[in-house]
């Protein structure tokens, strides 16, 4: 037989798998891993179906002075099919040499077209029997996933500080790779940089610096691309637990220290729900503040914003979430981005689970409570029609950053607390143990997710199955007539105050004693405005709004500052716009100038300044809000 014709035969056998083990023609609910059906990913060139990368070894030299990282990516892969070419995504690379194997074999390649957000497929001839591939790179100095600080952007302000950003296609711009969630590997890195530097990464890490800048990383457990990360800079570190610590520039890092105390408890909750945690150690690291995010989950080392250092331990169910992502999304990962619900959705369930477990239930009924206005935020946003409502997204052909909104976050959590109210929580917590190891190291789709709940779950229990109006969650618009109710009797007390307010008692009058950052959140969420000056500078005399520490307290206040012309915030305003560059509050802040002509004016001489300090994912976002055109 013709080498070709058998391999057609072996693909069309593969595929047939599924109907040959479940008999045939009995459409029977399918017994088989759903999620390993390859649903195509919209977001990646890559054909991982063909042949697949289950490894890669990294050798990089990360120069600041030329905000380049020279890269030598040598990819481990499993050519399934025998395919002739490997693709591969990039964007923004430069790629100048590839070769195969170990004798370094010069091979072809070419670069495909590029696509808006997607960059260019690196298509590389391979042979039948190709198991490495060697790809020689520089990365672009304007390459998405980096951020080159200079020594004024950091804490220290003598050294400067790169990290990087991969979530969620922009490992590519750093790394040729298959820029796919629903593709894992294991890694290995060799990174050269300054002697006074420290670098760390998503896998095993120094504590300390080296003498001659080189540091090798281990990283065993496979992991999709967007988990790779990297930060190099002035970084020192403190130990928490036997297997917890805090990575941050050294001016930070005790502040940071006192703010985690609570990890080693968090982990202990997270186990004894989820089962034993699977990456051997827990790092943080802090990082300066034009961090986009509020933290991002990197596997044994979370990266995150110091405008969670409110001081008072009050900002660290941040911490829980992306403790929470080593089970949900790192262990079991969505798919592709239109799955994200089931990386964010089953994160922030898994988040409250755990602060109700150390903090208690009046606690994570506040944290549950304010996700359900930002969930109702953002759908009424969005339109309670729109497509990008449902917890299914369809974000091909866009950036996936666009449709990455609360609604998987929220939505999904909400869902997902409809189920264990459903099922009982002792149920439900069996079932998402099961869930967590049988699909650990795998990748999940929504369809494989929903067709196990409903074999290990809902079985054959017909009013469950009524009363969850999956459909409507999943691939419906808004928020289902099901949606659980929230009473937080905290928050209740809050609105009496507001209301005694509003009614003319005075802001020293109220009864605040005891309140968390949560408390005073939704204090001034309630507010409607308008507020006269007068009002509004008896606020601000009375908590300090205007010079609080705490970054989300101040976000909320200054919404406030902006849509009520209270000029005696703007120096506050401005610093806040100045010295952080989490996309979170400089979404609203600036959406909320925009809408007069004399904000807008305003907000482009803040942006002016400030957004050469900014990560790409923040200045994409802002550059629109503001019409930016430079
Ligand atoms: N994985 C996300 C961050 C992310 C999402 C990066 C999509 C890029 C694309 C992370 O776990 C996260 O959700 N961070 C939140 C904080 C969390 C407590 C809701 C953030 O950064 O605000
Ligand atoms: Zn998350």
């Amino acid at each position: 037989m013709n080498r070709k014709l058998k391999i057609h035969i072996a693909v069309l056998v593969a595929s047939l798998m599924p109907l040959i083990s479940t008999g045939c023609l009995t459409p029977e609910p399918p017994t088989v891993d759903k999620s390993m059906e390859n649903e195509k990913d919209p977001h990646s060139f890559a054909e991982p179906e063909k042949v697949v990368v289950t490894h890669l070894d990294l050798d990089a030299k990360v120069d600041f002075d030329k905000k380049q990282i020279a890269g030598l990516a040598t990819l481990r892969i499993d050519n399934k099919t025998k395919a002739q070419k490997l693709h591969l995504d990039t964007r923004d690379l430069n790629v100048y040499r590839v070769t195969l194997g170990k004798g370094d074999t010069e091979t072809k390649f070419s670069l495909g077209d590029e696509v808006e957000f997607m960059g260019r497929p690196l298509i590389v001839d391979i042979q039948p029997d190709t198991t490495e591939v060697n790809v020689y790179y520089n990365t672009n100095p304007a390459a998405a996933a980096l951020q080159w600080l200079e020594p004024a952007q950091t804490a220290g302000g003598k050294k400067p500080f790169l990290f990087t950003q991969s979530q969620a296609i922009l490992a590519r711009t750093w790394v040729p790779c298959q820029d796919s969630p629903g593709v894992r590997m294991t890694y290995r890195a060799t990174i050269r940089t300054r002697p006074d530097l420290l670098a760390v990464m998503s896998a095993k890490n120094s504590t300390q610096k080296n003498a001659d800048g080189l540091y090798v990383f281990e990283m065993p457990q496979p992991v999709p691309s967007y988990l790779l990360a990297l930060a190099v800079g002035d970084i020192d570190f403190r130990p928490l637990g036997d297997r917890t610590g805090v990575y941050a520039e050294p001016s930070v890092v005790d502040k940071a220290a006192n703010e985690f105390a609570d990890l080693e408890k968090m982990m202990a909750a997270a186990e004894s729900l989820y089962d034993p945690y699977r990456w051997e150690r827990y790092d943080v690291i802090v990082l300066p503040p034009s961090f986009p995010f509020g933290g991002m989950e990197n596997p044994r080392l979370t990266f995150a914003t110091p405008t969670i250092l409110a001081g008072d331990r009050s900002l660290v169910s941040l911490i829980a979430h992306e403790l929470a992502h080593s089970w949900s999304g790192n262990l079991v990962t969505n798919a592709n981005w239109n799955d994200f619900w089931l990386n964010e959705g089953f994160t922030v369930y898994l988040e409250r689970r755990i602060m109700e477990a150390i903090k208690g239930r009046d606690y994570s009924e506040m944290l549950a409570q304010l996700g359900h206005q930002d969930m109702t935020g953002t759908i009424e946003e969005l339109g309670a029609d729109s497509k990008d409502t449902h917890l299914h997204l369809d974000l091909a052909g866009r950036d996936p950053d666009e449709g990455m909104t609360d609604v998987a976050y929220e939505k999904g959590y909400f869902f997902l607390r409809l189920i264990e109210e459903s099922a009982g929580r002792e149920r439900f917590d069996a079932f998402l143990r099961k869930y967590f190891d049988t699909f650990a190291f795998k990748s999940m789709t929504t369809t494989g997710f929903l067709s196990y709940l409903q074999e290990h779950l809902i079985a054959d229990d017909g009013v469950m199955e009524q009363k969850l109006q999956i459909d409507k969650w999943i691939y419906g618009a808004g928020v289902p007539a099901s949606c659980p109710k929230v009473e937080s009797k905290e928050f209740a007390k809050v609105e009496e105050q507001v209301k005694a307010w509003q009614g003319g008692a005075a802001a020293k009058e109220l009864k605040t004693a005891g309140w968390t950052s949560h408390h005073w959140l939704h204090f001034l969420r309630k507010l409607d405005d308008p507020i006269s000056q007068e009002r509004m500078a008896e606020l601000d005399a009375a908590f300090k709004f205007s010079n609080t520490g705490n970054s989300e307290i101040l976000n909320a206040w200054l919404m406030h500052a902006i849509s009520n012309k209270y000029e005696l915030a703007y120096p506050s305003l401005e610093r806040f716009l100045t010295s952080m560059g989490r996309r979170k509050f400089l979404k609203p802040l600036y959406t909320e100038l925009a809408k007069t002509p004399e904000g807008l004016e305003m907000a482009r001489e803040i942006y002016r300044k400030a957004r050469p300090t900014y990560h790409s994912v923040s200045y994409n976002t802002v550059d629109e809000i503001l019409k930016w055109k430079g």
